[in-house]
């Protein structure tokens, strides 16, 4: 029998390239997007769309009525800044949003696993030194932070209460086609545009904080792997709870020089002063993905950066 997911935020970019890999494994897909920030154009022609706020009762009813096995939950306000600036948004819509869809599953008849898209770089906060560890001390920075921890103890209560299947995917930074300037990658969109656009690179400070570049495509892969593991029991926190990345660190300075390679360019890199509270180090540790889900990142980072660049390139040349 077909195996049915749903997919929230399936118009943005990761959830479309989540939707995408479900539909590639056999999966009958059904997406829910309220199209804040998402697209119409990323969503996958075969899936089933609904326009819906994933705070609302329809959102509910789609999820309790529809005999999913798997839901991907991509959805979120995911701009750590506008987090800042209006916590309250981003926890109606990342906490809140969240439980209606989790109140939902604990009401259905045919439960879905649920697979809920953390994140690896604003969960651990500062004080810890990289590479994280999943059991690492939890201490985020910003409010989109705080309300991923939130939904993480939410999504272990539901396990360990009500039995719900819960798998928690903490993204590193990822990057890949598609993706805007206001994700945790966002420097990527950045700097694509940027070389298109003939003008210089900005980097803040000298340019060698690091972070940890994950390709779409291999966090795709992780939702797939998520939705077909056998899991372990279920308990606390971290118990179910897996590092996507690459546990390669990599500074602004050589992601410039690597996207200038692949684009075949060579502006000049700018240095602009160090934006305070920046953090300056961000690598997770990926042993346990390979382990509980039998999952490895398998796009190279020059690889990776050379698609996205040319789907950068070919959207302008498209417009
Ligand atoms: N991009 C990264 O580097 C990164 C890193 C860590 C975690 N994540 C997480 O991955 C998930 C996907 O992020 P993304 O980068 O693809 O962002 P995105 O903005 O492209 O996708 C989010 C999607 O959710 C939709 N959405 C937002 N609010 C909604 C609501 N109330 N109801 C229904 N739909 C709503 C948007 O329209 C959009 O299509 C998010 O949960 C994000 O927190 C992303």
């Amino acid at each position: 029998m077909t195996r049915r997911a749903l997919v929230t935020g399936g118009a943005g970019f990761i959830g479309s390239h989540v939707a995408d890999a479900l539909l590639a494994h056999g999966f009958a897909v059904t997406i829910i997007d309220d199209l804040s920030s998402g697209r119409r154009e990323n969503l996958p022609a075969s899936a089933t769309f609904h326009a819906l706020d994933i705070r609302s009762p329809g959102a509910a009813a789609v999820v309790r009525d529809g005999a999913f096995d798997i839901l991907c939950h991509c959805a979120a306000q995911i701009d750590v800044r506008r987090s800042v600036n209006d916590p309250v948004h981003d926890a109606a819509i990342n906490v809140l949003g969240t439980l209606n869809l989790l109140e939902a599953v604990r009401a259905a008849a045919h439960r879905p696993r649920v697979i809920f898209s953390s994140t690896g770089g604003a969960l651990y906060g500062d004080f810890v030194t990289p590479p994280n560890d999943e059991i690492f001390p939890k201490d985020p920075e910003s409010p989109y932070g705080i309300a991923k921890l939130s939904a993480e103890y939410y999504l272990a209560y539901y396990a360990r209460l009500h039995g719900v299947e819960t798998t928690v995917l903490r993204y590193a930074n990822v990057y890949g086609p598609r993706q805007d300037p206001h994700g945790e990658a966002g420097v990527v969109a950045i700097f694509c545009n940027r070389i298109l656009d003939g003008r210089a690179l900005t980097v803040f400070g000298d340019g060698e904080q690091t972070r940890d570049y994950v390709y779409v495509g291999d966090v795709a892969a992780a939702n797939v792997a998520a939705a077909l593991a056998t899991l372990p029991p279920a308990g606390r926190l971290d118990d179910r709870a897996c590092n996507i990345g690459t546990g390669v660190s990599t500074s602004v300075v050589t992601l410039a020089a690597t996207l200038q390679a692949a684009a075949g360019t060579a502006l000049p890199v700018e240095h602009a002063p160090a934006r305070p509270g920046e953090q300056l180090r961000s690598v997770v540790r990926i042993e346990k993905a390979a382990a509980m889900l039998g999952w490895r990142p398998a796009m190279p980072l020059a690889a990776g950066l050379a698609e996205t660049f040319r789907w950068f390139r070919d959207r302008r040349l498209a417009t």
